[in-house]
């Protein structure tokens, strides 16, 4: 019950342990009391019902009060009540209860909740009563649940800001074409903040009475950390997010650094919801940068979309965002991995040198706003087709993938010294940066060379794409993205449908 049924001086719902609203009893389980036996229970014999410490942690049981006139419900057992009587109602009769999850499965909750109810016997004055019959029911609470690109859009976010109106119009424009709802997060909320994909990731709860969506807040906490709690939680949509104790938070920690696949299998393995993909230091690394362990505990806690750890450390930002994506296909797999590839930046930039278009100027009318940049030299490339290399064959082999199922877009990467080493960033916008919408892609405008009048990345990209019947606009987002080292999917976010396939009937 993560979300909050009211709006002004909001509240979980979890957090609140009693019911203000009956809308609330939505968010909860029914489970139902049926007895069938004598009209009274003879002397001494009662209804309980109980579960343990760990169990009133994680759940708590309501009831109507039984004056049924009254529309008000008591707690039975939960926070600090592990045993409680219940009443007996006569002969046959049912009794409803309503069971409200209070945590999401994690790494010391597996998500599994136990609860009892016995018919105890007097045993003389004394002593306890003894059970002689007690009945188990054991709920399973929904897992947090991320949406892949391939889900249909329903609303998309992103941020005003005061440098450039231009990307927003042409945000909008995309959006209203494809008929989605547009939510702008205005100034007085993100104070400047423009990564609206970094600050949190939608995902959704689901069980077979009820579904909402539910934001994930990240610990990264930038001048946009309010806008997850203040505009997004409310009915219907909850909230839930992990601190960060005893570690530091880095920009992996970031949601540009958190996505998911489609549907996959995998070696016979099937993952109807996906798989979540996250960006990590690289594995034989003693130091680097690292997702925060609270994050990445909550993620695979989840266990419906097993996670996969890619290396993304080599990055500056070092989110999976700026090398990967995901976009819909008719065939195969119904979908296409699409990846960052510097060696298909080469051929185009080669080809056209050989097709006499070696003067052709990059960042046409751009000049100025160009940052003064060293060649590369050849070994960092070779490092940079190594890292991308290296997340191609675990994307191949985790998600099950044949290199038909890869397109490889023209991007080039430079390295910038720092103080901590050399890492990488997009040398012109990062078109694998994009944003999806069913078929039609917003994408970085490249700012490539120009051949008879028309970008040759664009060409190149969009001769790419085409074939699978996907429509990209090209989104200048030059300015106010790029050189703040972000693009089209950094700056915006997107709230899907839920899969329509049903998680528990995954085996866990
Ligand atoms: C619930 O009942 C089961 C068996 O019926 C028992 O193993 C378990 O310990 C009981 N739990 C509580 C909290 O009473
Ligand atoms: C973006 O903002 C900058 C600075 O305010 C401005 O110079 C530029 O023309 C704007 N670009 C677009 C594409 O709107
Ligand atoms: C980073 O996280 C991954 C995945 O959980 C883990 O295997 C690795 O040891 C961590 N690396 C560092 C340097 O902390």
């Amino acid at each position: 019950n993560c979300d909050s049924e009211t709006t002004y001086k909001k509240t979980l719902d979890s957090e609140v342990d009693e019911i203000n609203k009956v809308s609330d009893l939505q968010d909860m389980s029914k489970m139902i009391l049926r007895t069938n036996g004598p009209a009274e229970l003879p002397e001494g014999y009662k209804l309980t019902m109980h579960i343990s410490q760990t169990t009133s942690e994680n759940v708590r049981v309501f009831r109507p009060r039984t004056n049924l006139f009254l529309k008000d419900y008591i707690m039975v057992v939960g926070t600090d009540t592990l045993t409680e009587e219940v009443p007996y109602l006569g002969s046959k009769t049912e009794l409803a209860f309503f069971v409200e999850g209070l945590r999401f499965p994690d790494k010391d909750f597996d998500g599994l909740v136990t609860i009892n109810l016995s018919l105890l016997e007097p045993c003389g004055k004394g002593f306890p009563e003894t059970p002689i019959f007690t009945d188990t029911v054991v709920f399973h609470v929904s897992p947090w649940i991320m949406t892949p690109n391939t889900l249909k859009p329903v609303e998309v976010y992103v941020c005003s800001t005061n440098d450039n109106y231009t990307f927003l119009k042409s945000i909008k424009n995309l959006v209203d074409k494809c008929g989605y709802k547009l939510k702008i997060c205005h100034e007085y909320m993100n104070r400047g903040d423009r990564w609206i994909q970094d600050e949190l990731e939608f995902g959704y709860i689901d069980s077979p009475h009820h579904q909402f969506p539910v934001v994930l807040d990240s610990p990264r906490d930038g001048d946009l950390q309010d806008f997850p709690y203040e505009s997004i939680l409310g009915p219907d949509f909850g909230y839930v997010t992990r601190h960060a104790l005893n570690e530091e938070v880095s920009s992996l920690d970031s949601f540009g650094n958190l996505e998911v696949s489609p549907p996959v299998t995998v070696n016979g393995k099937s993952y109807p919801l996906g798989r979540i993909i996250i960006g990590v230091a690289f594995p034989t690394a003693t130091r680097g940068r690292n997702m925060t362990q609270v994050v990445q505990d909550f993620l695979w806690a989840q266990k419906v979309q097993e996670p996969i750890a890619l290396y993304s450390d080599w990055l500056v930002v070092g989110h999976v965002d700026e090398f990967m994506t995901f976009v819909p296909a008719p065939d195969r797999k119904k979908f296409r991995l699409l990846l960052a590839s510097p060696d298909a930046g080469y051929k185009v930039f080669k080809s056209l040198q050989n097709n006499g278009h070696g003067k052709a100027e990059m960042f046409p009318g751009k000049h100025s706003l160009i940052f003064c940049y060293k060649k590369s030299l050849p070994s960092t490339t070779v490092h940079i087709l190594n890292c991308i290399d290296w997340n191609r064959d675990v994307l191949k082999k985790e998600l099950g993938l044949d290199d038909e199922d890869i397109i490889d877009l023209p991007i080039l990467f430079k390295v910038l010294e720092e103080k901590t080493g050399s890492r990488a960033v997009a040398y012109y916008p990062d078109m694998v940066n994009m944003i999806v919408l069913g078929n039609k892609l917003g994408v970085p405008k490249p700012f490539g060379p120009k051949v008879n009048g028309r970008c040759a990345l664009e060409t190149e990209v969009c001769s790419l794409l085409e074939p699978l019947g996907l429509k990209c606009t090209f989104i200048d987002d030059f300015a106010p993205y790029h050189k703040l080292l972000g693009e089209v999917h950094c700056g915006s976010n997107v709230l899907r449908e839920p899969s329509p396939f049903k998680w528990w009937n995954l085996e866990l």
